[in-house]
């Protein structure tokens, strides 16, 4: 049995008063249970107070990006060790937005995912294709290369704290949701893909979340196919209301 995941990815929002706000709300909305992990992820400068705020409340604090060096001149990036030492042992990687506006590269994937590991980090890792490469049918070899590029040279031990989030880029943001179908067909071939490398047993481990307009009214239905494992959530993690809801369709 997986346990499922609900991620809330907040992206560039939430000022620091905000967040107490909106952390607070789903502190009074969620009813925690363990049949899902619930994970947030605000903007860094928040994080300390989100981990405070939720030092007593099953909700993990993630980070939705961070550096593959321990530190140096790199003006603007913050390092694993930073992340660590504020309580945060959990970060998303790759994210589609991540690619294309920061221009992050395999090599860089590959180099983030390795200190993930190294440090001992949650790693969420991203993959997913675009509009365009759906419509020539190459959705599939690009979600594989994403995988292989940046996670394929790891131990197998190292895909105890790996999750993979499928987030195709067409849906993200766009109201466009993959259809429960097209969810399932991507996230059995991920898994296939990670037992012909890796094996098996860990493919049937690893939790595998679907991203992308995930909203209250088609998140049961979705979280219903048998390989999706949960979601990370954009848009319906910034209302209270519409992410618990989402944390409760995941419980059924
Ligand atoms: P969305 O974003 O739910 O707003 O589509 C998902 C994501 O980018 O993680």
């Amino acid at each position: 049995m997986r346990t499922k995941i609900v991620a809330g990815n907040w992206k560039m929002n939430k000022t620091l008063q905000e967040t107490v706000t909106l952390i607070n709300e789903l502190k009074n909305l969620l009813n925690p249970h363990n049949n899902v992990e619930v994970i947030i992820a605000p903007p860094f400068v928040n994080l300390p107070k989100a981990v405070e705020l939720l030092q007593d409340f099953p909700i993990k604090v993630a980070a939705q990006n961070m550096h593959f060096a321990d530190s140096g001149a790199y003006t603007g990036e913050v390092s694993a060790g930073m992340l660590k030492a504020i309580g945060v042992d959990t970060v998303i990687l790759g994210h589609s937005e991540r690619r294309a506006y920061f221009n992050e590269t395999a090599d860089m994937l590959q180099k983030k995912a390795h200190k993930a590991y190294e440090k001992s980090m949650t790693n969420i890792f991203c993959v997913g294709e675009k509009l365009k490469e759906r419509e020539a049918g190459k959705h599939f070899d690009v979600v594989e290369s994403q995988i292989a590029d940046a996670l394929f040279q790891l131990p197998l031990q190292a895909y105890k704290k790996i999750v993979i989030a499928y987030e195709p880029v067409w849906a993200i943001g766009t109201g466009q949701t993959a259809t429960p179908d097209q969810a399932q067909e991507m996230h059995r071939f991920i898994r296939e893909t990670l037992a012909k490398k890796y094996g098996r047993d860990l493919a049937n481990a690893i939790r595998i979340l679907y991203g992308g307009s995930v909203k209250p009214g088609n998140a049961a239905e979705i979280f219903s196919k048998p390989d999706v494992d949960g979601g990370l959530i954009g848009g319906a993690s910034l209302k209270a209301q519409d992410f618990n809801a989402i944390v409760e369709a995941a419980k059924s």
